[in-house]
């Protein structure tokens, strides 16, 4: 699945609706994973599909599942949650192996813990035989984003709402709309036939076999869809919809289809351009031709995550796959790009070799997460995406993983709330970027030879992080790229099996022209003992000189190791410069981890980048500079003397990278110190530093067309972003007079006169210097509005709004179904208002007054509601307010269960905020006072 929106999940609700003659759960059969007695060998699934009564949107079906014994057993357990089985008519028979005895099913029970239905045998079923089971099931659309679950949107022509059905399984959902062994190592071909009325049509992960008439309901048909290979249950995937679509086949490809209502199907033309090339260089890349005859990739106006992989039918969101050239910023197209590329890497990484169980998700979403950057950066290298997602992963996971609550990468799954909560940054971002490490140590030959006699290997089995690394030392070695004696396990091991990330202390000696090397475990509380800050990591040490500056080779020039009982060991380095040059460890952030200098080194590279020299440093280091500088200033390693003053050289910088590192970590200080006396100075030093650059880029000014470079293009979005916040030059004025012209079209949903690449600067602005007419106008705009990506825009501009009763109105229409805003877009009208310096304490305050509503809102999207708390933790600074709202979480357990991970790291962050404020808040104040 795709890691922007993140992902949600099933919390075990603990409901079975298994046909009430079910006998009580018996407690012998406890464990979280099914029996490994019996095998699925084929399902066929049979679902008839309710859509014509809006009171009464159903499905019922059937599944004959062909199981294969391998240990004699009396009872077949498998997967069923929230489904009505008439057990009277569940079958059991065999159909090979030796002396066909008749069998049956004697009773059932459930376990709803785990979601087991339970059928015990009448008689023993055998090793060695195979068995045909039958049971028919039925169960309503939910509305839960889930399973099988029902979605809408209106036909503004006919003003009519239609209904739709769809499928999300990952991670364990299959279980919702068919009785199955749903676990991802249970994999089997699947034979889909779909029922529906005439009027729609139905799409599942193959293509269409034949079409007959139902046998009793007038106009209705029954589509069968080819045998799929053998895949694992969360992968499959069916809708029935009156959908339109686009065809975009690439010669010797796949049959290529993008599906959307039929108001946004000319949104589609993007991503039906963007899909089969990205597809074609995947198979280069994996040197595996796409297993399928075709692919879909359809638009869901409700869908929870922000895509899903779902072999040969991709889903996502409407924002994540539909473009409109008049609606949709640079970074909105950007975005859909990078979906895309993400989910048809999983066709590869996830659907062909799938992870043997949840603890190595990683492997999925850290792959498709890295391979998706290769891809968009082959086809579009003009917008220099893979560095910018480098960066943009690095500096998430910097902060994330310097909070001791963090997890290591691959890490033991039991519930299935534990599966969900793994859909994180880490899986997604810490998983992307170290392999993005190995990479870059290993060379292009190695990586990508390993990778594919890996793929080759496993192609329609399950596989582990283990046998990856066999397969990837085997290459390193081959080619050289890797010394005899070390392994790729031992090296990554320290990477995904440990929590966190180094600091390395970078000691030189500059008489014996060497370096010491010490290494750490990095955390943002200070409060925590050297002695448990241990850890080591295996790193590649690339580094360059002011003499040399070869930023190019990210090769390592040695290696920090550690010991045989994981012990870290210093490391020097020979053959270093004199006193009067500087090195640079880490070109291009190859690894993760932080460095520190000692004060002369440090001294030497801010001069090189205040002197106007700064070029010379590659725009990745400078970047990492001036992460490094405020991070190690946060946690007190460093005087924010230093670091403030290495980063005005940015006054001089103009590209990108650095000045979103920049902003990355001002951010952070500005919500704090902006609840301080001393925001005066902070908000001069803002409009000091941001000032030059939004004159070079012409400010607001719609001088877009102008530019050459793509990523300038970013970089102007994001400056005037901070420009109008901090009142810098004509950007409030110029932006309100943009937001007059288009309140003066006669037709502003056909018409809009602000450029489109500044228009949430450009809105937020507005509606925060605005009326209150100005804030209705908007409001009309977003339920007039056709285009995912302009409604998001909207849905945050809105809570800019300065005036109290205008964001409470606010967040309590976000909350009401009746009202315009999707459940799905819900958290990011909340976060609009939370992150508002007003609208902070108001967000606050309804999160903790209702938080059994909004839990119950969520249910059990348990994932989208941990997304409300990160505002919440940016902004409380004070002993007593941190106090307030532990207690506040001790007193709401059972309105935040699911979310124990989420609600760990709100409070660590809480905490080192307060910390920050009591040490550093008046150094660093008298630090910025000096450079105004
Ligand atoms: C079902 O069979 C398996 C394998 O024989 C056994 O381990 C398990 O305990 C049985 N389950 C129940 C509920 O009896
Ligand atoms: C399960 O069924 C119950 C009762 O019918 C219903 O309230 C609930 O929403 C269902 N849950 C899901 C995830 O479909
Ligand atoms: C659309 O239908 C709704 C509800 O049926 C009705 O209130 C509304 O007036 C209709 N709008 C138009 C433009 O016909
Ligand atoms: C690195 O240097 C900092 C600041 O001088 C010091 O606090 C820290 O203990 C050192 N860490 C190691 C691993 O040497
Ligand atoms: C580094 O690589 C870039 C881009 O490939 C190239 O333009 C530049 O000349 C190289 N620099 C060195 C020192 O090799
Ligand atoms: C924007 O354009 C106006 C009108 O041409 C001009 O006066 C102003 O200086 C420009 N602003 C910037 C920051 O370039
Ligand atoms: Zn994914």
């Amino acid at each position: 699945m795709k890691w922007f929106l993140l992902f949600v999940a099933a919390l075990g609700l603990g409901l079975a609706t298994a046909d009430s003659s079910a006998d009580s759960i018996e407690t012998t059969y406890n464990y979280y994973r099914l029996p490994t007695s019996l095998r699925p060998q084929k399902y066929h699934l049979r679902i008839l599909t309710l859509l014509e009564n809006p009171e009464d949107l159903r499905f019922s079906g059937s599944v004959k599942i062909l199981i294969e014994a391998l240990e004699n057993t009396k009872n077949v357990t498998l997967h069923s949650k929230n489904l009505t089985i008439d057990e009277s008519q569940i079958t059991l028979r065999q159909i090979g192996g030796e002396g066909k005895k008749e069998n049956c099913v004697s009773s059932t029970a459930v376990n709803p813990s785990h979601d087991f239905y339970i059928l015990n045998t009448c008689q023993e079923l055998l090793a060695g035989n195979t068995y045909e089971l039958y049971m028919p099931f039925a169960a309503d659309l939910n509305r839960q984003l889930e399973g099988y679950y029902r979605s809408s949107y209106k036909d503004p022509v006919a003003n009519l709402t239609k209904w739709i059905s769809v499928t999300q399984f990952e991670p364990a959902s299959a279980r919702l709309a068919f009785p199955c062994f749903d676990e991802p190592d249970f994999k089997a071909p699947f034979v889909v036939t779909l029922g529906y009325h005439k009027k729609y049509t139905a799409i599942s992960n193959m293509p269409e076999k034949e079409t007959k008439p139902h046998e009793t309901l007038a106009d209705y048909i029954w589509c069968e869809f080819q045998e799929s290979v053998p895949m694992s249950t969360y992968l499959v995937a069916y809708s029935v919809n009156d959908f339109s679509h686009k065809p975009s086949t690439l010669p010797n490809s796949a049959l290529f289809r993008t599906w959307a209502r039929p108001n946004a199907i000319d949104q589609c033309d993007y991503a039906a351009q963007f899909g089969p090339k990205v597809l074609q260089y995947y198979e280069q890349f994996f040197g595996i031709k796409f297993p399928l005859p075709k692919i879909d990739q359809i638009a869901v106006p409700d869908f929870s995550a922000g895509a899903m992989e779902n072999w040969g039918l991709v889903t996502y969101r409407e924002i994540a796959l539909l473009y409109s050239a008049a609606h949709s910023s640079l970074a909105d197209k950007q975005r859909v790009a990078s979906v895309v590329a993400h989910e048809l890497a999983h066709q590869w990484f996830g659907n062909l070799v799938t992870m043997k169980w949840w603890t190595d998700l990683w492997l999925n979403e850290g792959f498709a997460t890295y391979v998706a950057s290769l891809g968009v950066e082959n086809i579009n290298p003009e917008w220099r995406s893979m560095e910018q997602e480098s960066l943009s992963n690095l500096l998430t996971i910097f902060r994330r993983d310097a909070l001791e609550s963090s997890h290591p990468i691959s890490r033991p799954i039991q519930m299935v709330s534990e599966i969900s909560e793994s859909f994180d940054q880490i899986s997604y971002q810490k998983g992307s970027t170290v392999l993005r490490m190995m990479h870059l140590f290993l060379g292009e030959e190695s990586f990508r030879s390993g990778l594919q006699a890996y793929l080759q290997k496993f192609s329609y089995k399950n596989a582990e992080q283990d046998n990856l690394w066999e397969s990837l030392t085997q290459a390193a070695h081959k080619y050289r790229s890797l010394p005899k004696s070390y392994d790729i396990k031992s090296i990554m091991d320290s990477w995904t099996l440990q929590t966190g990330y180094p600091v390395i202390n970078v000691t030189r000696d500059y008489a014996a022209r060497t370096a010491k090397l010490n290494q750490e475990r990095y955390l943002l509380n200070t409060q925590v003992a050297r002695a448990y800050r241990g850890g080591c990591w295996w790193v590649p040490l690339s580094y360059t000189t002011q003499a040399v500056q070869d930023f190019n080779n990210t090769a390592p020039k040695a290696w920090m190791e550690c010991g045989k009982n994981g012990e870290s060991l210093p490391k020097t380095i020979q053959d270093l410069p004199g006193p009067d040059q500087w090195v640079i460890f880490n070109t291009q952030l190859s690894t993760l981890y932080k460095v520190n200098y000692d004060a002369q080194n440090w001294k030497l590279l801010i001069e090189t980048l205040t002197n106007g020299d700064f070029e010379r440093i590659h725009v990745i280091n400078r970047a990492q500079l001036i992460d490094d500088a405020l991070y190690l200033a946060w946690t007190g390693e460093q005087d924010y003397e230093i670091a403030m003053r290495l980063i005005e050289y940015l006054q001089r910088e103009r590209e990108y990278l650095p000045w979103k590192s920049a902003f990355e970590n001002l951010k952070r200080v500005g919500r704090i110190v902006r609840q301080t006396p001393d925001f005066e100075f902070f908000k001069r030093y803002m409009k000091k530093l941001i000032l030059p650059i939004y004159e070079h880029l012409n400010g607001i000014n719609d001088t877009f067309s102008a530019i050459p470079q793509q990523d300038q293009v970013l970089l102007k979005t994001m400056v005037v972003n901070w420009a109008c916040q901090y009142q810098v030059g004509d950007c409030v004025p110029q932006a309100l007079a943009y937001y007059r012209n288009w309140r003066a079209e006669a037709n502003p949903d056909e018409k809009n006169p602000v450029p489109i690449n500044v228009r949430s600067t450009v809105y937020c602005t507005s509606i925060k210097h605005g009326s209150d007419s100005d804030w209705e106008f908007l409001w009309t705009r977003y339920k007039k509005s056709n285009v995912a990506a302009e409604k998001r825009t909207i849905l945050t501009a809105l809570g800019c709004s300065r005036e109290v009763w205008l964001l409470q109105r606010y967040l309590e229409l976000t909350f009401d179904p009746k009202e315009a805003i999707r459940k799905q877009d819900s958290m990011w009208a909340f976060q609009a208002v939370a992150f508002n310096e007003v609208g902070f304490l108001l967000a606050k305050k309804y999160f903790m007054d209702n938080v059994d509503f909004i839990y119950k809102f969520y249910h059990p999207l348990t994932k989208d509601m941990s997304r409300l708390l990160s505002p919440l933790s940016e902004q409380v600074i004070t002993l007593s307010d941190f106090n307030e709202f532990k207690d506040f979480v001790n007193n709401s357990r059972q309105s935040l269960k699911g979310l124990e991970q989420a609600i760990q790291q709100t409070l660590e962050i809480m905490l080192t905020n307060v910390q920050w404020k009591e040490r550093n808040y008046h150094q660093m104040s008298r630090s910025i006072q000096q450079l105004l």
